[in-house]
């Protein structure tokens, strides 16, 4: 089975495991987020970020590699009324646009090494000049804790890594510690994460 099978599968089990709020870390950027233009919700599950971009204002792609997350996201927004473009995609093979978005956010996606520098190249590439990056992911201490993340270590996220995927761009904030989760059933109680905002220079 495909992982997009496999993330398929765990959509249809349980549907909104990641819960539909938006990433508190996202929405609490609300105030430094550009209010108009394009946006990018990267690996967007069932649409609850993508969605929460589009009420703010923003055009909003969302990908997802789980047709079944993107089919939710789609019905969900259109039952709002709000537009959301859904696309099911693999990211690494994706067409990425060149200077397109205004904003991208990279939230609990986590890939393997070589599928990451493919999505962190895009993402560099499809940055509009101004854009910002908006990432959280787990870190290697999550290990062991039961609020969520990938159990294989070479997908996780440090902030060594996170600066370094994003050099090019200009580093606004980035922080590697405990923070408190309640997104969903799956993201529940303390967490070790990594969250930053960048900018790309103009
Ligand atoms: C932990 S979930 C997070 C979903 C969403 N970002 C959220 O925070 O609710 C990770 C998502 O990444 C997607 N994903 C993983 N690898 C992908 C790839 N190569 N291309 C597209 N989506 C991918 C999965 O299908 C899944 O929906």
């Amino acid at each position: 089975m495909s992982d997009s099978l496999a993330w398929n599968a765990r959509y249809e089990a349980q549907p909104w495991m990641f819960g539909r709020a938006p990433n508190r870390y996202l929405e609490s950027l609300a105030p430094r987020l550009p209010r108009q233009g394009r946006a990018l919700a990267l690996g967007d599950g069932e649409g609850r970020n993508g969605l929460w971009l589009a009420r703010q204002g923003l055009e909003v792609t969302a990908v997802d590699w789980s047709a079944t997350g993107m089919a939710r996201a789609a019905a969900w927004a259109a039952a709002e009324g709000v537009p959301l473009k859904t696309e099911t995609a693999d990211l690494t093979r994706w067409n990425w646009p060149e200077a397109h978005f205004d904003l991208i956010a990279w939230i609990f996606l986590h890939l393997p090494p070589a599928d990451r520098a493919a999505v962190v190249a895009g993402s560099l590439r499809a940055l509009a000049p101004g854009g910002l990056l908006v990432l959280e992911c787990f870190t290697p201490a999550q290990q062991g804790r039961r609020s969520g993340g990938p159990k294989e270590p070479s997908l996780l996220w440090t902030r060594d890594m996170a600066e370094a995927a994003f050099a090019p761009l200009q580093l606004l904030e980035c922080l590697e510690g405990t923070v408190h989760l309640e997104e969903g059933p799956k993201h529940q109680g303390p967490a070790e994460v990594v969250r930053g905002l960048w900018r790309k220079p103009d």
